[in-house]
């Protein structure tokens, strides 16, 4: 069984206004499929990127997946279970949480200023229970900071005294902390500058073999995603329209969107394909 499997996933919004407005003005309900029926799987040590325009219901995904917002129909199994099952056990629940995390676009809206980084990182050591004495939290969160290319001189330094390259690598480290085994990462370069986009990308290539890691890459960006992902998913308007490996899609793309998307990424010719 692949390890990450979603199936018939849909995800309907409510944008009505209140019931009594609605009644007065003689609307209708008002409702958005922001993801329709959408089917993939992602085997254990792969990155399955979904790429698509900016709306089209990434981001959707990307929470229910992480057991943030739930399926309005479909399912999500992960390791074999349903975070959203009603008969899970709470046990299985609190693993999952663990197990999967999520890096964001944007690495400063995701810190909070006024924490130190070494702060940062020991949340989640402290709240998983992971390491009990201070000495062992300090330890890992040091090992952590190697990890991602930052030093332990950074301990006591706060997320506004780094650059942005560096505080994707602060994000990264945090969601390392809990020993995941998938990490969602939603537009993780996008804020970010072409030539610190590379290093980054490299940083999670690197940590994917290392810890045997598991990647839902999500980009607006071809290029970003031909260098990443094993397969491609394209996503419009909540529908999975086309799925290939990286080489087919971007040598023989069959749906239409596809290739308006190719042909908004100029450059992807000369982005060096995975081998
Ligand atoms: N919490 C929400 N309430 C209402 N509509 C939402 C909500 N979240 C997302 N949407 C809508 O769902 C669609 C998909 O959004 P999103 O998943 O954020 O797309 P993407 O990440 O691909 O840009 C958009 O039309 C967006 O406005
Ligand atoms: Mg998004």
């Amino acid at each position: 069984m692949s390890f990450l499997l979603v199936n018939q996933l849909s995800r309907i919004f409510d944008l009505s206004e209140p019931w009594i407005l609605r009644k007065i003005k003689g609307q209708q309900k008002k409702l958005l499929k922001a993801v329709d029926k959408v089917n993939f799987s992602i085997e254990r040590g792969q990155t399955y990127a979904l790429v698509g325009e900016s709306g089209s219901g990434k981001s959707t995904i990307a929470m229910m997946v992480a057991g943030l917002i739930k399926p309005s129909s479909g399912f999500i199994t992960i390791d074999g279970y349903n975070f959203f099952s009603p008969t899970i056990e709470n046990n299985i629940k609190s693993s999952l949480r663990k197990s999967v995390q999520m890096i964001f676009q944007s690495p400063y809206a995701s810190l909070n200023p006024r924490w130190r980084v070494g702060e940062v990182l020991k949340e989640p050591i402290k709240a998983f229970n992971l390491i009990e004495s201070e000495n062992g939290q300090k330890q890992r969160v040091c090992e952590l900071l190697e990890q991602v290319g930052l030093s332990e001189r950074d301990i006591n330094k706060f997320p506004h005294e780094f650059s942005g390259g560096q505080r994707q690598r602060i994000c990264i480290a945090r969601s390392l902390a809990s020993e995941p085994k998938l990490i969602i990462c939603d537009e993780p370069t996008s804020a970010l500058d072409v030539s610190v986009q590379a290093q980054v990308l490299n940083l999670l290539k690197d940590l994917q073999k290392q810890f045997s890691l598991t990647y839902l890459f999500i980009s607006h960006d071809l290029a970003v995603v031909s260098t990443m992902a094993n397969r491609i998913g394209v996503l419009k308007q909540g529908i999975l329209v086309e799925e290939a490996s990286p080489n087919k899609l971007f040598e023989k793309p069959e749906h239409d969107y596809t290739k308006m998307l190719l042909s908004a990424a100029p450059d992807i010719k000369n982005v060096s394909k995975i081998p």
